[in-house]
């Protein structure tokens, strides 16, 4: 199999760290501006030429399903007032040919255990796995999970996004060791889950884009539980690792962690000052915001030089 066709989105987290925001809503439902973070997800899937969506929830999921669902009330209602733009875009949320499957993770047992999940469904091929709350803008270019399908399909082996991150975040990631391979690409070597500053082998943190072959869910069905007690899908690339070649890639673009609340501030800004709708008014918003700070800071400075 050369190519992806599927891919994996675990979204049956809890969003603890945005309650009460997420009390009785996804947090993969949360707007960048006006697009919920899992649309961009499943768009850049799509842009890899990915058809079937295996999305791995939850209770309290039910939003997920709905958005990418039809929906009849909605639409009769923008088709009776002539609201054909709006109509468009409602309709637009997923393409025709692009079939949704949902797999209800019964228990919070962690990542690798969410995606072991979808081996019914993903079976052998190699496949996807998107993390809806890593937003990566490319600014028009290249989607991240096409470039990491692009690998994929020269090199034919599994493939993770990863960036250097400041040691002291070491504790948030899935930490590789490395070696060149080529250009832009890794081989691993060694791969943990959130280790501590002082003992992580390197800086390189997987983000949450990954290609992986088949050959992960025979590694992750043996896993006994890992860091935090869960079944990790770190322990399970750990494994796949020894028995073929699994290679880091440095995507091209931007990543904006939405699981926290500064980088989902960060995420709205930087795509607010992009959006048609927006991108005007809240430069010149951002401009009196810096403005009004600037002469706060000189009124403490005048303060505090006499
Ligand atoms: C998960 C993975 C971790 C990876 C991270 C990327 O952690 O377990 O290996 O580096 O996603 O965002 P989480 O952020 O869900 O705690």
């Amino acid at each position: 199999m050369n190519r992806i066709r599927k891919a994996v989105f675990p979204v049956a987290g809890l969003g603890s760290r945005f309650l009460p925001a997420t009390k009785a809503q996804p947090k993969e439902m949360l707007p960048i501006v006006d697009k919920p973070l899992i649309q961009y997800a499943v768009e850049e899937a799509v842009a890899a030429g990915i058809t079937e969506m295996i999305f791995i929830t939850g209770r309290n999921k039910r939003a997920i399903e709905d958005h990418f669902d039809k929906a009849y009330e909605l639409e009769a209602e923008l088709e009776a007032h002539n609201k054909q733009a709006l109509l468009d875009l409602v309709r637009q949320v997923i393409p025709k040919n692009v079939t949704c499957i949902y797999i209800r993770q019964s228990a919070p047992l962690g990542l690798g255990h969410a995606v072991l999940c979808a081996r019914p469904v993903v079976g052998d091929e190699p496949f996807a796995v998107l993390l809806a709350d890593d937003f990566m803008d490319t600014d028009g270019a290249k989607p991240v999970l096409a470039q990491m399908t692009e690998v994929f399909g020269y090199e034919k082996c599994s493939v993770l996004a990863v960036q250097d991150v400041p040691r002291a975040q070491t504790r948030q990631y899935g930490i590789v060791s490395a070696a060149p391979y080529r250009p832009g690409l890794e081989l691993v070597s060694g791969i943990v889950e959130k280790p501590q500053p002082d003992v992580a082998p390197s800086t390189l943190a997987v983000v949450g884009r990954y290609v992986l072959t088949g050959a992960i869910f025979e590694h992750l069905e043996n896993l006994g539980a890992g860091s935090g007690g869960e079944i990790q899908l770190t322990d399970g690339i750990a494994a796949l690792m020894r028995a073929e070649r699994v290679l880091a890639y440095r995507y091209a673009g931007q990543r904006y962690d939405c699981g926290s609340k500064l980088g989902y501030l960060e995420a709205t800004a930087a795509m607010g000052l992009k959006h048609p709708e927006t991108a005007e008014g809240f430069r010149a918003f951002l401009a009196r915001l810096a403005e009004r700070a600037n002469e706060q800071a000189n009124e403490e400075g005048g303060h505090g030089g006499t």
